[in-house]
């Protein structure tokens, strides 16, 4: 079952447009997924492409323009106040950078305490030591890390710590902000392990974000494709990979050099810049940069269409079968 369903998410951003005059920045765009229980749904796209927008306003730290959210079948977008303190605590966000999750001025085990008080997860200072201990365990650190601060752990540490805070919290679902992108190489696959480890331990459902596909495929049965704020693909990540629909995701995973009819021109994508959420056209927004543009496409604003079993994308040329197949 569901235990988060987005619904026409929209975030828009009042941004200066020279002079006194204000547009207005869409930074997510009628976005809509769901998230099964203990499973992880990745969300991909370039910088800038609304990800961790669309984040934080499905968990609700931000407030969304428009669009609906129910976790666990309770409206989020509608609850204020205590309601919403009460069911911040399932819902639990890891960013890219740890060091922007941790107080440098507290030691490490203060900073997993805090959860555990702030939501009375636990009673008196024994039993909230002894949850802080089996917390450092559960991520890999030792009793040796437990008194330190923060710039005394490298960063492969700090990220483990701020999984541990997360975690502390008995989230049901966490969101995970590009978590191993300012990592050594070395130290991210050991990190993704503990990730995955820690989803079938204790039935955690991820929303898993990073630009790059490989990292997602490691980790999400199944994964949406983001650009300038809107969906353009989704579907089973296998399906996704092995046959990419959308010229985006192609260029995205034509990254791996393949042999297949598309990789070439869908490669020359990738040295494009997008074009500005401000500037966009009323067709496709994918058009000035698309190899496959048409004159339709520049007038015909996409949306999600099948284009097999379980898998849609946001491209009339491709759910008409008029690209080269995957
Ligand atoms: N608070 C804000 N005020 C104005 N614009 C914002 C704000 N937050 C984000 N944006 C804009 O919204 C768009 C989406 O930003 P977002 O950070 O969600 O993208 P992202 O996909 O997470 O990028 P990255 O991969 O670089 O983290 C960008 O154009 C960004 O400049
Ligand atoms: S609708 Fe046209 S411009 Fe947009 S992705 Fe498809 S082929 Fe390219
Ligand atoms: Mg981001």
């Amino acid at each position: 079952m569901s235990l988060l369903v987005v619904s026409e998410l929209s975030k828009e951003y009042p941004v200066a447009a020279g002079g006194f005059r204000r547009r207005r920045l869409r930074a997510v765009d009628h976005v809509s997924f769901s998230l099964t229980g203990g499973a992880t749904l990745g969300i991909v796209g370039e910088s800038g492409s609304g990800k961790s927008t669309l984040a934080r306003c499905a968990l609700r730290l931000e407030r969304s323009s428009s669009g609906s959210v129910l976790f666990d079948q309770r409206n989020l977008t509608e609850l204020r106040g205590r309601a919403l303190r009460r069911m911040r605590r399932w819902l639990q966000l890891v960013f890219q950078d740890p060091a922007s999750s941790l107080n440098p001025r507290l030691r490490v085990d203060t900073t997993v305490a805090e959860p555990i008080r702030l939501h009375g997860l636990r009673e008196g200072t024994t039993a909230i030591r002894a949850r802080v201990e089996e917390l450092f365990r559960s991520v890999g650190l030792g009793p040796e890390h437990i008194g330190r601060y923060p710039h005394q752990l490298s960063g492969g540490q700090q990220q483990r710590v701020a999984v541990a805070r997360a975690l502390a919290c008995e989230p049901r679902l966490i969101a995970l902000d590009e978590p191993t992108s300012a990592l050594d190489v070395s130290v991210q696959a050991a990190l993704l392990t503990l990730l995955r480890d820690l989803q079938s331990r204790l039935g955690l459902a991820y929303l898993f974000i990073s630009h790059d596909l490989a990292v997602v495929s490691a980790m999400a049965q199944r994964v949406v494709v983001m650009y300038l704020g809107q969906v353009v693909e989704e579907g089973p990540t296998a399906r996704l990979l092995a046959g990419p629909r959308h010229p985006y995701t192609r260029a995205l995973v034509s990254a791996v050099p393949r042999d297949v009819p598309w990789a070439e021109p869908a490669r020359s994508l990738l040295t494009g810049e997008p074009t500005s959420t401000l500037e966009r056209g009323h067709g496709c927004l994918f058009a000035p940069r698309c190899p496959w543009v048409t004159i339709r496409c520049r007038t015909e604003p996409q949306t999600l269409r099948a284009v097999g079993t379980d898998h849609r994308a946001a491209c009339w040329r491709s759910a008409e079968g008029e690209l080269p197949s995957a």
